[in-house]
């Protein structure tokens, strides 16, 4: 995500898919560490890592950084906080250290620009990924529209939808989306409008390179990382690439070493 994406704006509208925290949690259970890449405002990491536990956030953004950091309350102790949040890039992050969990929610992947993007970033999940843990991302599944949505489909996207209305400091604002898809580039760009009282009006646009199952699956594979699951959504329903409207994946390293 580009920065100018204010992050109070950003994050009052990008509020998660419904059951995701539950299954973060889940799957961090008995974990020591947790790594989330592209950790926004702490949504996710705040909630997952046990009691005891330390998780640490990574995200370029440093306004969402500065909130995920107002919102934590002080766990561990000063020098070894049990939460922490860091500005870092999940295509190139070197943090020298493993952990049992590493999490990329929410379609973060789908901010990465291109395929060889994509596999720095699993490169970077199995380089911090400890010998038997797990990394578990989720995302939007764009098979079904990739493959089957018309041209027809693909113009009314770019008509302004009101999609959400949110409180930004005690203001209402009516949120409106509008994007453009290429399916040959497999990008969405999304733009948002924000109306509020007295006309203010804030705009902000969210570019999204897409991932088809397939391809996800060869990539972790070629970042030395084994699936072990691709669920249709946070209840572990199979995936179904004509229907599913989540890709939810799991996977460890290839061997047993950690590789
Ligand atoms: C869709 S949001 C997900 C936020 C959070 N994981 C959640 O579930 O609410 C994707 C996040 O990835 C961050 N991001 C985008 N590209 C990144 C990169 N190359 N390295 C680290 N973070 C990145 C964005 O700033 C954004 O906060």
């Amino acid at each position: 995500m580009s920065e100018p994406y204010d992050a109070i704006f950003y994050d009052a509208t990008h509020r998660g898919s419904a059951g995701d925290v539950e299954f973060y949690a889940a799957l961090c259970d008995g974990a020591q560490s947790v790594l989330e890449l592209g950790c926004g405002s702490g949504r996710v990491l705040s909630a997952v890592v046990p009691s005891g536990a330390t998780g640490v956030g990574v995200d370029l953004h440093e306004g969402l950084l500065a909130l995920a950091r107002a919102r934590t309350p002080t766990l561990g102790t000063d020098a070894a906080p049990a939460l922490s949040y860091r500005r870092g890039d999940m295509r190139t992050l070197a943090l020298g250290r493993r952990f049992d969990r590493v999490l990329i929610p929410y379609s973060g992947l789908f901010c990465l620009a291109d395929a060889a993007e994509l596999l720095a970033c699993l490169d970077t999940a199995a380089a911090h990924l400890a010998p038997g843990g797990l990394l578990a991302l989720d995302a939007y599944a764009a098979d079904g529209f990739h493959h089957l949505a018309s041209q027809e489909d693909m113009g009314k996207l770019d008509e302004w939808a009101e999609l959400d209305a949110v409180e930004i400091d005690g203001a209402a604002f009516t949120v409106h989306e509008r994007s453009r898809w290429d399916r040959e580039a497999q990008t969405i760009e999304a733009h948002y409008r924000y109306v509020g009282p007295g006309g203010r009006v804030y705009e902000a646009a969210l570019p999204q390179r897409y991932v088809l199952a397939e391809e996800l699956m060869l990539a972790s594979m070629r970042a030395g990382l084994e699936p072990s699951a691709l669920w249709g959504g946070f209840d572990q329903r199979p995936f179904d690439p004509e229907a599913s409207e989540h890709m939810v994946f799991v996977a460890t390293h290839a061997s047993p070493a950690g590789g």
